[in-house]
C-alpha cells in the first residue's frame, strides 16, 4: 500500500532510570494536585451540574481523585443544538486546517505525556507500560486520521471516458456522539472522537463513568489544538440516561460507540427505529466483547507460548477486549502446558499499579470486582480451580485465576468474564481445537503457537476472529500495523487504526460532468 507517512509513538522504555524518575514523579505531581472538578462542557462553557459523582483510584477507593459533573438530558438537547448549528461550517474547514488539529492534539499529548500515563494508573488503575501505551494509542489515532483524512480527501476518478469527467469524494455526516469504555480511557475516547472529527462532522463525547478526569483532560487537549467549541461537547452522565438519549435522539446522525455486548446491541437497535423529525438514518459503528482463544500446538515453543499467554489473559487483570480467556492446548502437550503455565502464574506481581513492577493491578470498581467473583463461582461449579493468587484485600482486587477441565460449552467457556480468569480446555487434536476456538458468540482475537507452517496456514484461515496472531500475545495492536476490530457478537467488522475507517463517518458523493 501507499505510504501515509504516518509514523507509530514510541512506547517509553522504562528500563531506563530517567523513565522510570520521571513517571514517579509525575504520579507524586499528580497526586499533590487531586480534587479537581470537571464539569459537562457545552459550546466551550461549563455548565453548573445539580449533581457531583466522586472518581476513586480503585487500587485505594478510600482515595478521590477528582468530582465530576453528572450531564442532564437538558444539557445534551443542548449540547445536540450548538452541534447541529456549527457543523455545516466546520464542514466547509479545509481537511489540512481539520488534520493539522489532530496533528497539534497528538503532540500535546506528547508533551503532556507522563502527566495522562500518571492519571492512567490511578483512575482506571492500569499498570505502568500499558499506561504508556494508552497514550502511545491515542496519539496515533490522531496521527494517523489526520494522514488519513489527507489521503482521502481528492477526488477519485471512477472510470477515464471521453466527454464525461465522473469523481466520488466523501462528505460529512453531521452531528453524531462518542460513547466510550473505561478500558483505554485515552485511547479509545480518543480515536471515537477524532475519527468522526476530522471528517468535518460535530461530536458530543460521552466518556465512561468511572474514567471521566481522563476524559477531561482529553477535551482539553483538543480543544487546545484549535477544535472549535461549538463542534466538540463534553457530557460525562450516566450511560443509560444521557447515553441513551442522545442515541435516539433525532438530530444525531452517527454513534461511535466501544463497550459492552448488552449495551452495543441495545445501541445498534435503538438506532435503527427512525423517529419523528429525522431526517437521515443513523451509522452505527460498534465495537464489543471477545472470549479470545489461544490454541497451543503439542510442538509449540513452550518459551515463547507461557509468557505469551500469561501477558495476553493477566496483563491489565485481564480488563481487554482482546484478552485471552480460553486456552485450548492439545494433547500431547496438555500435562506439561499446564504445570508450566500454573507455575508461571505464581511470577505475577499483584498489586498497586504505582508500583512499576506490577502487571495484574485491581479491576476497575466493585461492581466489577462482584461479577468477575461471580463468574469464578460459575466456574468453581463446572470445572477444577487449578490456581488463584493472593490479591491484596484492600481496594478492587482479583487474584489471577486459572481453572482445568473446562468443557467448550461450560459458561466460563462461553461468556466474557473481563478479569483476570482465564479457563484452560483439552482438544484431541486441531481439528477440535480450531472447531471449539470457533465455538462462540464472539469473533475478535484469536491465536495460535506452533512449530508447524500447515498449522499457522490453518490457522490464518480457519480461526473466526477479527485479529488472529500467529507464535505472539493475542493483545496490543498497533495502529495502521493491525487494525483492530471483531465481527459477530464482537463488532461490526470495523476497523479502529486501519484504512476505510474513516468512512464510517463519511458518505460518499458522486459528480458527473459532462465536459
Ligand atoms: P459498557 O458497555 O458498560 O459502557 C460503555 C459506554 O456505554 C460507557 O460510556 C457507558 O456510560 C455507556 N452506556 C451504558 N449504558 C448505555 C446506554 N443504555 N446507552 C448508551 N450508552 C450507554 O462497557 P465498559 O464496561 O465501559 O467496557 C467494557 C466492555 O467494552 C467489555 O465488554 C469490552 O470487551 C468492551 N470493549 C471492546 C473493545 C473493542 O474494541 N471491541 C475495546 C474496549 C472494550
Ligand atoms: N486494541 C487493544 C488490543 O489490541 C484492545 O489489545
Amino acid at each position: 500500500p501507499a505510504a501515509t507517512g504516518f509514523v507509530n509513538a514510541p512506547n517509553r522504555d522504562f528500563s531506563q532510570t530517567a523513565e522510570r524518575e520521571r513517571l514517579a514523579q509525575a504520579i507524586e505531581d499528580v497526586r499533590a494536585k487531586l480534587g479537581q472538578e470537571r464539569p459537562p462542557i457545552v459550546g466551550g462553557r461549563a455548565i453548573a451540574p445539580r449533581e457531583w459523582l466522586e472518581s476513586r483510584n480503585p487500587a485505594d477507593p478510600a482515595q478521590v481523585l477528582g468530582r465530576w459533573g453528572v450531564a442532564t438530558i437538558a444539557d445534551a438537547d443542548q449540547a445536540v443544538a450548538a452541534a447541529q448549528k456549527a457543523w455545516p461550517q466546520w464542514r466547509r474547514t479545509p481537511v489540512a486546517e481539520r488534520a493539522g488539529m489532530l496533528d497539534r492534539a497528538a503532540d500535546l499529548m506528547e508533551a503532556r505525556r507522563s502527566e495522562l500515563t500518571a492519571l492512567i494508573i490511578l483512575e482506571a488503575g492500569k499498570p505502568w507500560p500499558e499506561a504508556d501505551a494508552d497514550v502511545s494509542e491515542a496519539v496515533d489515532f490522531c496521527r494517523f486520521y489526520a494522514a488519513e483524512m489527507r489521503r482521502i480527501d481528492a477526488p477519485v476518478l471512477t472510470q477515464r471516458v471521453a466527454g464525461e469527467r465522473n469523481t466520488t469524494t466523501w462528505t460529512a455526516r453531521g452531528v453524531g456522539v462518542a460513547i466510550a469504555p473505561w478500558n483505554f480511557p485515552l485511547a479509545i475516547l480518543t480515536g471515537l472522537t477524532v475519527a468522526p472529527l476530522v471528517g468535518g462532522n460535530a461530536v458530543i463525547m460521552k466518556p465512561a463513568e468511572q474514567t471521566t478526569l481522563i476524559a477531561g483532560v482529553c477535551y482539553d487537549i483538543l480543544r487546545e489544538a484549535g477544535v472549535p467549541a461549538e463542534v466538540l461537547h463534553f457530557l460525562p452522565g450516566r450511560g443509560e440516561e444521557i447515553g441513551a438519549h442522545l442515541v435516539a435522539h433525532p438530530q444525531i446522525s452517527f454513534v461511535a460507540f466501544t463497550g459492552s455486548r448488552a449495551v452495543g446491541t441495545a445501541i445498534w437497535e435503538a438506532a435503527g427505529r427512525t423517529l419523528p423529525g429525522q431526517t437521515q438514518l443513523k451509522k452505527v459503528v460498534c465495537e464489543m466483547g471477545g472470549k479470545n482463544a489461544l490454541i497451543i500446538d503439542d510442538d509449540a515453543d513452550l518459551d515463547e507460548a507461557i509468557p505469551g499467554a500469561l501477558y495476553s489473559a493477566f496483563g491489565f487483570s485481564g480488563q481487554k477486549c482482546s484478552a485471552l480467556s480460553r486456552l485450548i492446548v492439545l494433547d500431547g502437550i496438555y500435562d506439561t502446558f499446564v504445570e508450566r503455565f500454573v507455575a508461571a502464574c505464581g511470577s505475577l506481581q499483584i498489586g498497586d499499579p504505582t508500583d512499576p513492577g506490577t502487571l495484574v493491578g485491581p479491576v476497575i470498581d466493585e461492581e466489577a470486582q462482584r461479577k468477575i467473583r461471580g463468574c469464578i463461582d460459575t466456574g468453581r461449579g463446572e470445572a477444577r480451580l487449578a490456581y488463584q493468587g493472593t490479591a491484596p484485600a484492600h481496594g478492587w482486587f482479583i487474584g489471577p485465576t486459572v481453572f482445568t477441565e473446562v468443557r467448550p460449552d461450560h459458561r466460563i467457556a462461553q461468556d466474557e468474564v473481563f478479569g483476570p480468569v482465564v479457563a484452560i480446555l483439552r482438544a484431541r487434536d486441531l481439528d477440535e481445537a480450531i472447531a471449539w476456538a470457533n465455538g462462540t458468540d464472539y469473533a475478535l482475537t484469536a491465536g495460535l503457537f506452533s512449530r508447524r507452517p500447515s498449522a499457522l496456514r490453518r490457522a490464518a484461515a480457519e480461526l473466526e476472529a477479527g485479529n488472529i496472531y500467529l507464535n505472539r500475545a493475542i493483545t496490543g495492536a498497533i495502529v495502521e500495523r493491525q487494525p483492530f476490530g471483531g465481527y459477530r457478537m464482537s463488532g461490526g467488522g470495523t476497523k479502529a487504526g486501519g484504512r476505510g475507517y474513516l468512512e464510517n463517518f463519511l458518505v460518499p458523493r458522486l459528480v458527473s460532468e459532462n465536459v
